[in-house]
């Protein structure tokens, strides 16, 4: 008799975000199942960002007082209890009837920071309503300049903490599962700040980072960088924070795992500002490394959609709390009490 079951059949069963995918595929509909679990094209990068954090070991350290730990960072004036994130994704209502406010609860039980898709299919004045934890906003910079103005100041007026700027995304990758499933949004479901989608034809440059701190009242953030180069720049153009991605594998493929791409960049930024990543974290191992490569806190995508579908907030909490959980245990077994302590010690060599 098998004892452990391969594919739970309630969220109750649930052990690992793993289990939560095979959940979800049951659970959602072809199509958006096929839209969040895809990746571009022959989806390389995708896969890279499993098998890089796969191919970490960890170097662990015994007898240090690991009696009391503290997760807990604080980044850009914001004090967490652990440091991951909800990492901005599209169109919460394909995956679960509630949306965006399932996920903002869900954050909230989790005492976690959620970053607010542009494409929210829930007008962003209600997510805020139902919120108890800090917010940021992701951005897309539209063609219409005065609407992208507009929007990032409704959500500075509506208390977000900090602005993500997408900058990995000038057109969407070559998405072939998302298109053979015939991927659109059903009837009822709208993007209520991106009317009319992504379709950007004016150039979307450094210019226009510049442009963006020149009235931003709020922290702005890069997100999608994966080229030290690009990093360094990001530091000139007053960026306060960025974030290592390569969009979880769904734009331009066989560019590398974002685990990979890390120390260089954190070399070249030299700590001058804090730098995120996100990509393929499903492990509070995956955590740890993160942090022991240089990163200041990770962000979560897929899984946070896999945990809605499954089970609205109480799904979108369970998949944090596990992996909080994961990382705090492996923080104990590698020996490390704080986040401060947590460096390239814990990497086998
Ligand atoms: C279904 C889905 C929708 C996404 N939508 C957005 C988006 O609207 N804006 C954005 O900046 N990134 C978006 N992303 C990328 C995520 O923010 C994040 O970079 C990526 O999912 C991290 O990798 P992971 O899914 O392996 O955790 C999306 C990702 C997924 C899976």
């Amino acid at each position: 008799m098998n004892l452990v079951k391969d594919n739970p059949t309630a969220i109750s069963e649930i052990v690992n975000l793993f289990d939560f995918e095979r959940l979800a595929a049951e659970k959602m509909t072809k199509m958006a199942y096929e839209y969040v679990a895809s990746g571009a094209a022959d989806e390389f990068t995708l896969r890279w960002n499993r098998q890089a954090f796969n191919a970490i070991k960890l170097n662990p350290t015994i007898l240090t007082d690991v009696s009391q730990i503290d997760a807990g960072i604080s980044l850009l004036g914001l004090d967490l209890p652990y440091p991951i994130l909800i990492a901005p994704t599209a169109y919460h209502k394909i995956m679960h009837p509630e949306g965006e406010l399932a996920t903002v609860r869900g954050a909230g039980a989790a005492s976690a920071l959620y970053v607010v898709s542009s494409f929210s299919t829930t007008p962003l004045e209600e997510i805020v309503k139902a919120a108890t934890q800090p917010l940021w906003f992701q951005l897309y910079v539209r063609d219409d300049r005065e609407l992208t103005k507009a929007l990032i100041q409704q959500a500075e007026g509506l208390g977000f903490r900090a602005l993500c700027v997408t900058v990995d995304t000038p057109v969407a990758g070559v998405r072939n599962r998302q298109d053979k499933a015939r991927f659109a949004l059903p009837e009822g479901v709208n993007t209520p700040h991106m009317p009319g989608g992504l379709a950007e034809k004016k150039p979307f440059t450094w210019k226009d980072i510049e442009w963006i701190r020149s009235f931003a009242k709020i922290p702005v953030l890069l997100k999608g960088i994966l080229n030290p180069a690009d990093a360094e720049k990001a530091v000139e153009a007053g960026a306060s924070g960025i974030i290592v991605s390569n969009h979880g594998g769904r734009n331009l493929d066989t560019v590398p795992a974002t685990i990979e791409a890390l120390p260089r960049i954190v070399e070249k930024v030299n700590k001058k500002i804090p730098i995120l990543m996100d990509g393929g974290i499903r492990r509070g191992t995956d955590v740890l490394k993160a942090l022991a490569l240089g990163a200041t806190a990770v962000l979560v995508g897929k899984p946070i959609c896999f945990g809605l579908a499954c089970g609205g907030a109480e799904g979108v909490t369970k998949v944090l709390d596990i992996l909080r959980h994961e990382l705090e245990v492996a923080m104990i077994l590698t020996g490390k009490a704080t986040i401060a302590e947590i460096d390239e010690s814990v990497i086998w060599k």
